[in-house]
């Protein structure tokens, strides 16, 4: 071939791409960069953050989903209080955090804040009248709120707003998202966060705290481009051999959560395939098929809204929501593969030694177009063994049957295996 030949194929095929890659959507990938310890990082967690970002870049990874970042009364950051100041967080300070996001962005990541806005750590009670007052952390009197701002029949901290429109949380006042100043004054602290600190989306804490207009109002007004709510719901899971109806109950309340509050970019964290996806690794995969033939988490019935994870900052400390440690690795080879949104945890990626076989898991991904839409057939779900194709592209396994009889066609080829797992392409 003349360098002259060789150089039309190549222009003919860059405009064959050129033409072409707005169909070829890379699918969205969260990485929950954080632990529960994180705050405890040495030399502070925004820094040793910014230094994995080469790291990150070319993982994959879309988006990172980074702790809450204000001044809070509890390390971690689920207290928060002056909403404004983020240069008291244990994470880092404010510019730390901008610089952080500025060099993901520079990578094509977006970043994602954690949202808590149910509770609010007070910042001084007048213990004569027995009221609250809030500081927002500016010089103004933004988020500076006293007792009205505060859900009235808050059992802990008497407020003289409106009732709470969801579930109470202990350990700081319930805010009342009914009070007009509350949702002037949080919608345009997001929107700081967003046009300042360089924030795309979010994730939204305890989303249970209040009801899902509610929900749907903060996002309105503020316009994510990615956004995932955690509505975390007690499930059951029945030991006689057949699906507990709760596990039904428990997606279709996912479901009914996104359609009150959804409507645009809102997706929800698959707590359902969580919990179910983590019981079944443990010989009873018969779980991943519910009696439509689907996989029986909120991917089975809505995927493009569902966040799905193996484990996050909460779920590996609180029983009895762990993932057994020796089968993370199969719960990768399930989302990765199949529909929904996959969330990727930090401790599994960071500390654990499988970054290599979840970046391989994602690769088989983008490679093969899988997105939160994707088919799945499943062709098997056994004590023993899963089997399912999707898209027609990629078949996977999990479990330790070894025999698979003609379930896979000759034209798939193996691409990744390893103990108790396979997955092949089609070629
Ligand atoms: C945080 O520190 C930065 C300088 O690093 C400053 O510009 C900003 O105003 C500070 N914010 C607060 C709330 O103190």
């Amino acid at each position: 071939m003349t360098l002259l030949n060789a150089t039309l194929l190549l222009s003919s095929l860059l405009s064959f791409l050129l033409v072409f890659s707005p169909t070829f959507t890379v699918s969205t990938v969260l990485f929950q960069s954080f632990k529960w310890e994180s705050w405890t990082q040495e030399g502070g967690f925004y820094n040793s953050l910014h230094r994995s970002i080469d790291d990150l870049s070319n993982s994959g990874i879309t988006h990172v989903w980074l702790p809450p970042s204000s001044q809070s009364a509890a390390p971690e950051g689920y207290l928060p209080g002056k909403l404004y100041d983020l240069n008291s967080s244990k994470h880092g300070s404010e510019a730390e955090l901008k610089s952080l996001i500025a060099a993901l962005n520079q990578k094509g990541i977006k970043a994602v804040a954690d949202i808590v806005i149910n509770h609010r750590s007070y910042e001084r009670k007048d213990e004569q009248s027995g009221l609250y007052y809030f500081e927002g952390g500016t010089s103004d009197d933004r988020l500076d709120w006293d007792s009205s701002s505060i859900c009235s029949h808050d059992p802990n901290f008497i407020g003289t707003g409106n009732k709470d429109t969801g579930d109470g949380f202990e350990g700081a006042p319930d805010i009342d998202h009914l009070n007009p100043r509350v949702q002037k004054e949080l919608s345009e602290w997001m929107n700081w966060i967003k046009s300042e600190i360089g924030f795309s989306g979010w994730r939204i804490d305890f989303v249970k705290g209040f009801s899902s207009s509610i929900t749907k109002l903060y996002v309105q007004n503020t316009s994510p481009e990615f956004a995932v709510g955690e509505k975390w719901d007690d499930i059951k899971i029945g030991g006689d051999g057949k699906l507990d109806p709760d596990q039904e109950e428990h997606r279709s309340a996912l479901k009914q959560w996104i359609e009150e509050s959804g409507g645009g970019v809102l997706t929800a964290f698959d707590f359902t395939t969580k919990r179910i996806l983590q019981t079944a690794v443990v010989g009873e995969l018969w779980r991943l098929r519910d009696s439509q033939g689907k996989p029986p988490g909120l991917i089975g019935i809505m995927p493009e809204t569902a966040v799905t994870f193996v484990e996050n900052h909460d779920t590996i400390r609180i029983d009895p929501w762990p993932f057994p440690s020796d089968k993370v690795l199969l719960g990768y080879v399930y989302i990765l593969t199949h529909p929904g949104t996959p969330c990727i945890f930090y401790t599994h990626y960071m500390e654990w030694s499988l970054k290599d076989s979840i970046l391989k898991l994602v690769a088989i991904r983008n490679k093969n177009g899988i997105s939160s839409t994707s088919s799945v057939l499943i062709k098997a779900a056994e004590a023993d063994l899963y089997l399912a194709m999707i898209d027609e592209k990629v078949i996977m396994k999990i479990g330790p049957k070894l025999d698979l009889g003609t379930l896979v066609p000759s034209d798939f080829a193996l691409a990744y295996s390893g103990l108790d797992f396979a997955v092949w392409e089609k070629q």
